[in-house]
């Protein structure tokens, strides 16, 4: 198993460059299987979810070939008896459910494992199910399967209980070939469901006011050949920025959208790091100096659940103490335990973390449980002393393109080494 080594403290100081966002490229990834005809995707990350895609949207016999960050994908759409995505799969990608949509409009039926629970919450797919009801299918659930069926989706009216972002992206999708219209309610509003349909309207689709709580889309008979370039990962750019306040260094992450940031950087700001709009992206400066906040996640444009673990880290580092509620997932602080370990003085209760600041981290062994709590963990690990193994960086490898590099390009001291280690 591959682990990090990181050697703290450090100062991060130059630029790095935001790689695709990988919660973007994948629905544009599953929407290639509404068309026959070729699409390609520029500025793919390369991370381990991505392949899961391809691998995934292959074994519906669709096509995808990659090379370096483009992508070109299509789908074909085979079918058979087989389950379309089956639990190998789903269980270790839950954005796997995003095929649902896609195979139910091209092909009338779609077979997809239920993902069960997963390191962060129950995490349900009853609003993806309801959506797809709602456009005329037929659900039903066997044996740790969802089967949806229907001759032709029926456009409708239809309102989200919980603003889920693959949901929204999983029925705007099923909808895009529908009979007649639809109309979405509270939908997510999250950057990459605008990037969603942007992709999808380049194919031919008719959708008006994704990023935005309703979403209106004019069902076609056919979506085509495009082209397209994923935005740029504001949580990966929210992570390096954090890196740079908690190590009170210099870090401008070149790419970055300021407008996907802003409920980031409004809190960089209270916690007394300068945070700058510059011509090629965002920059964050951080004096070592940095103060307690109280964050809440939430929805878009809340600050985000993805930049929760990371944000904790960074407050271990605050001269005093901090309040931090997920109100998102419901057990998405597994991240606590190891902070701990590393010498935070960090406290449960509910769904609110209370950090006991300024502590100073040590480093010593530490395992990630899913992929921001290794985020979290690499930046504690920056900004403690001595050595920091992170155990089970598979986690990190899912989402964060080429981290050691680009941390390394920052001045970091962090190998990656699968033999086991002495700390
Ligand atoms: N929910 C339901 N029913 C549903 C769907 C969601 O009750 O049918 C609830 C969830 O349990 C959760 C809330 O709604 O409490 C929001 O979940 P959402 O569906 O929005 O999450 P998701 O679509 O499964 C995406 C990202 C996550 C990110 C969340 C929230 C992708 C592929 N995944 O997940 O990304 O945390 O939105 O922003 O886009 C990550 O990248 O580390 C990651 C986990």
């Amino acid at each position: 198993m591959e682990k990090f080594s990181i050697e703290g403290p450090v100062r991060l100081h130059g630029k790095v460059a935001a790689s695709g966002a990988k919660n973007a490229a994948l629905p544009a990834l599953a929407a290639t299987l509404l068309s026959d005809e070729k699409v390609e995707l520029t500025r793919v990350p390369a991370v381990r979810d991505i392949r899961t895609m391809c691998r995934l949207l292959e074994h519906l016999g669709g096509e995808c070939e990659s090379e370096g960050h483009r992508v070109v994908a299509s789908g074909s759409c085979v079918g058979g008896d087989q389950p379309d995505a089956p639990y190998e799969l789903v269980k270790t990608m839950r954005a796997s459910i995003l095929v649902l949509g896609p195979l139910l409009a091209r092909r009338g039926r779609a077979t997809v494992s239920l993902p069960g629970g997963c390191a962060i919450g129950v995490r349900p797919i009853d609003e993806h199910l309801r959506g797809m009801e709602a456009l005329g299918a037929e659900v039903e659930l066997s044996e740790g399967y969802v089967t949806a069926r229907a001759d032709r989706l029926v456009g409708t009216r239809f309102r989200f209980h919980v603003p889920s972002v693959t949901g929204t992206e999983n029925v705007m999708m099923a909808a895009t070939l529908a009979q007649g219209s639809t109309r979405l309610e509270n939908c997510a509003r999250e950057a990459e469901i605008a990037d969603l349909a942007e992709l999808l309207n380049a194919m031919g689709a008719k959708i008006s006011g994704a990023g935005g709580d309703v979403i209106e889309i004019e069902g076609v008979d056919a979506l085509h050949h495009a082209r397209h370039e994923v935005i740029p990962d504001r949580i990966e750019a929210g992570t390096y920025l954090i890196a740079a306040a908690i190590t009170g260094g210099d870090v401008e992450v070149e790419g970055a959208r300021w407008r996907d940031l802003e409920a980031l950087t409004a809190e960089l700001e209270a916690a007394g790091v300068r945070v700058e709009r510059t011509a090629s992206g965002v920059r964050a400066v951080g004096n070592g100096e940095l103060a307690p906040t109280r964050v809440e996640t939430a929805p878009h444009p809340g600050f985000p659940t993805d930049l929760q673990a990371q944000w904790m880290a960074l407050m271990t580092q605050a001269e005093g103490t901090s309040s931090l509620r997920e109100s998102v997932f419901e057990n998405r602080f597994q991240h606590v335990a190891e902070l701990n370990r590393l010498g935070a003085d960090v406290q449960i209760d509910g769904r609110t973390a209370v950090i006991h600041g300024k502590r100073a981290l040590s480093g010593t062994g530490v395992m990630a449980t899913d992929l921001r709590a290794s985020a979290c963990l690499v930046l504690a690990g920056l900004a403690a002393e001595g050595t920091t193994v992170v155990d089970r960086i598979y986690h990190l490898d899912r989402g964060y393109e080429a981290m050691e590099s680009k941390l390394h390009s920052l001045g970091a001291q962090v190998e990656r080494f699968s033999a086991p280690m002495e700390v």
